[in-house]
């Protein structure tokens, strides 16, 4: 690494020097302010050693410019040096960012060792960085395909929402029209996208084992919980959790969420402390909730809490002149995906496609061009080769009207969906989010069979 050493002793130049080559690194010196910020300049280090005492300015004033300079940039840890009597200006250093200090006369060793830390601390930074950046550009709001007016809205509306301080956020549509891309969108375009994003379908699991999967349990608390655990509020902390199909939560639950909601602080099962916790809460239906609420099965102080700010997804039979950029955007997502040369639809293909109503919305149309990427054969896709439409069950003799016919002798149901949920993962090269399309359910609920059925692998299993 490259390393700036701003001090005006030689002695202590010379020492640093030679220490911190024996290390690997490259040895930047500066003996004064001016040659300090010139050396920064043309070098960029990756750390800079800066005495806080020098002939011609003093060091906080060049730790401001040094911060000024790389404010765009990666940061660039500053370790400062001090003199014993001179605590104030270490203080006021670390307030100002500088990632560590040492008073002199210092310990060589002890100095090597911060100085690998803080490379450490920096580099790690930057992978976050890198990380969530990457995230950003595979989840942000520019993923969202659409011109038409509504979906500009939508996408207008993530935009105002993600980098607002809104505490809740609730999403609504019919299934498979992209509420769970939104709510990703949302977290990834906000401040909080370094952050977790946390997410559970509130469907998937019953009532007691999703409370403690969303508020985490003490040891004891029940006959289960041999260990303390923490759950998604706790985790989620600073980032954003989505409750996905709230519609379905149980009341009790419901009141429990609503409570986590009101005071940004809960208790885990068992526990007997609160747990104060910033997150911004986005939930997800497709179901009619003002229903729910008349029919007793949705609390009503729940439905006003999230219902602040609502953004409603509409379905694709709506926005109909989105489908052929859809069709676009999914054409050469699956041709890139399967190494396929990209194929053009015919204008049979694409008149099939716009006289639809998509019952299924945006799934439906992405499951149809999947496979037709992948079966279709010729220069183009034809009408033919877009199936729609549920594959209904076959409708011929007795038993027609039957998905499956029952083995005279019964057979075991769990063995079954184990079974079938295997053979999705087979036939989508283990993709879990494309599994789960094939079995019509969502990724958590099938992470959480194979969970359930011990199909998971090492890391994975692990949450
Ligand atoms: N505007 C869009 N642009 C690009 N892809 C989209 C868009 N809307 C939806 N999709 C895609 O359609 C599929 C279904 O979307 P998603 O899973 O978000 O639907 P959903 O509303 O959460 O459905 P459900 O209610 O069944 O959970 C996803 O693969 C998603 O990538
Ligand atoms: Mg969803």
């Amino acid at each position: 690494m490259n390393i700036l050493v701003v001090d005006d002793e030689k002695l202590i130049r010379w020492s640093l020097k030679e220490r911190l080559s024996r290390e690997g690194h490259v040895i930047t010196e500066a003996e004064d302010g001016k040659a300090a910020l010139e050396a920064f300049n043309r070098e960029t280090p990756d750390l800079v050693l800066l005495d806080m005492k020098l002939p011609d300015t003093d060091g906080l004033s060049i730790l401001r410019a040094i911060q000024k300079a790389s404010q765009d940039g990666p940061e660039i840890p500053v370790i400062v040096i001090t003199a014993y009597s001179t605590v104030d200006t270490a203080v006021e250093a670390m307030k100002l960012g500088a990632f560590d200090y040492v008073a002199k006369p210092f310990n060589m060793d002890e100095l090597a060792i911060t100085v690998k830390r803080a490379l450490e601390t920096s580099s790690l930074k930057r992978d976050v960085r890198a990380h969530v950046s990457e995230r950003r550009s595979t989840f942000g709001v520019h993923n969202l395909v659409g011109k038409s007016k509504a979906m500009r809205d939508v996408v207008e509306l993530v935009r105002r929402v993600s980098q607002s301080g809104a505490s809740t956020v609730l999403v609504r549509g019919e299934s498979g029209t992209g509420k769970d891309v939104i709510a990703k969108a949302i977290h990834y375009e906000s401040g909080r996208s370094e952050k977790p994003f946390m997410n559970i379908t509130c469907t998937a699991l019953q009532d007691t084992l999703l409370e403690s999967e969303l508020f985490g349990h003490e040891r004891g608390s029940f006959t289960d919980a041999k260990m303390q655990k923490k759950g998604l509020f706790e985790l989620a902390n600073g980032g954003t959790l989505f409750l996905d199909e709230i519609g379905d939560m149980s009341p009790t639950l419901q009141s429990k969420v609503l409570r986590a909601l009101e005071e940004k602080a809960f208790r885990r099962i068992g526990g007997t402390v609160d747990i104060k916790v910033d997150v911004r809460v986005i939930a997800a239906t497709n179901k009619d909730l003002e229903k729910g609420i008349a029919e007793g099965r949705f609390r009503e102080d729940l439905y006003y809490r999230l219902n602040i700010i609502t953004i409603l997804v509409p379905p694709l039979r709506a926005k109909k002149e989105d489908v052929p950029l859809l069709v676009g955007h999914f054409l050469k997502r699956f041709s890139e995906e399967f190494r396929k040369e990209s194929r053009e639809l015919t204008k049979e293909a694409m008149d099939k496609l716009m006289s639809y109503d998509w019952p299924g919305n945006v799934r439906e149309l992405k499951n149809a061009i999947e496979r037709a990427v992948l079966l279709g054969q010729g220069a183009t896709i034809g009408a033919d080769d877009l199936v729609l439409g549920r594959p209904g069950p076959a409708t011929t003799g007795e038993e027609g009207a039957r998905l499956l016919k029952l083995p005279s002798k019964g057979i075991v149901l769990e063995e079954l969906e184990k079974d079938l949920v295997m053979q999705a993962l087979e036939r989508t090269a283990g993709n879990q989010t494309r599994a789960a399309d094939l079995l019509g359910i969502t990724r958590d609920q099938i992470r959480y069979r194979m969970e359930k059925f011990g199909l998971m692998k090492g890391e994975e299993a692990q949450r």
